[in-house]
């Protein structure tokens, strides 16, 4: 199957994304892994005429927001995020209305339609840059809470929440990070800022799924507590295969990252469907939110 989606994606002149936490054979075909904001800047800069996302749909989105010309296929239709859809435009919208004029910061984890009611995009990689790029004193985000409060920290603006979470990081508890430490005493503890800010307060360290990788690759640690989904342990492990890796909680499993099998992409690239192409009255407006995250990244 591999060999077969190998040859597809030539003859399609595609490119395979794949996000961190995707299964390990999707992972292991893919032309790039990455976090959310590594993967939005391949997808603005490959010249391949079709982009096979493996994810969930906000990320195909944003490919589709970035690349319009693009044909851009999530092989699993279904595949979408319980965050992004705590959040709409027309909650949004009534949001706006009732507070003072200020910039709206919008989570990549969104739907199109949110991001083109905003002014600038942030991942969690780029989050705190995003907002202390701001001359104005207060701030809307959207749609996760958890990463709102954890920016809150590295900056003096007044930020706005959206009572929107990731339930697979908001459910991690005291009590699992407790047992995990007495376990593994020596093991240095990493969170992902969609936890919630006691998690973050006892967190060594605090980055997005690549900062993860990449942050166990230079830490003099042997051994890590990994407070993210559990997808992330299989690319931790491939970049740094002397160190150990442990779970915080088996429960930290997000259903719609392991939607997409390989079948899938196999038949999504045979077959040219699964398209995900957002209109273009809403694009127009979505891309300066995506533009700008990615100017204030550079
Ligand atoms: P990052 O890989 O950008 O840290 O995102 C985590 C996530 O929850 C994506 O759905
Ligand atoms: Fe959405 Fe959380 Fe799953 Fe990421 S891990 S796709 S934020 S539900």
């Amino acid at each position: 199957m591999k060999t077969k989606i190998k040859k597809l994606l030539k003859k399609r002149k595609a490119i395979l994304l794949a996000h961190n936490y995707q299964p390990a054979e999707i992972q292991d075909i893919a032309d790039l892994c990455g976090d959310s904001l590594e993967l939005s800047i391949k997808a603005a800069a490959t010249d391949a005429s079709t982009i096979v996302f493996c994810g969930v749909h906000f990320m195909a989105e944003t490919a589709s927001i970035l690349s319009p010309e693009k044909t851009v296929l999530l092989p699993n239709l279904d595949a979408g995020c319980p965050m992004a859809d705590m959040v709409t435009a027309k909650t949004l919208k009534s949001k706006i209305e009732s507070l003072p004029p200020m910039p709206v910061v919008t989570y990549v984890n969104s739907p199109a339609e949110v991001k083109a009611l905003s002014t600038a995009c942030c991942t969690s990689a780029n989050v705190v840059k995003v907002v202390n790029s701001f001359t104005e004193k207060e701030i809307l985000m959207v749609p996760d809470k958890n990463l709102a409060q954890y920016a809150a920290t590295k900056t003096d603006k007044k930020l706005h929440l959206w009572e929107g979470y990731c339930p697979i990081h908001n459910n991690l508890s005291i009590e699992d990070i407790k047992s995990a430490k007495k376990k593994h005493p020596d093991a240095l503890f990493m969170a992902h800022p969609e936890c919630s800010p006691e998690i973050l307060e006892i967190a060594d360290v605090i980055v997005s799924t690549s900062g993860m990788i990449r942050h166990a690759g230079q830490s003099k640690s042997k051994s890590f507590i990994i407070g993210t989904e559990n997808g992330l342990i299989y690319p931790l492990k491939k970049a740094n295969p002397d160190k150990i890796f442990y779970s915080a909680s088996e429960t930290m499993e997000c259903a719609d990252m392991k939607k997409i099998s390989i079948d899938d992409v196999f038949n999504c690239l045979e077959n040219m469907d699964c398209e995900v192409k957002v209109p273009e009255d809403i694009r127009i407006n979505a891309v300066k939110a995506v533009k700008r995250m990615l100017d204030f990244t550079k």
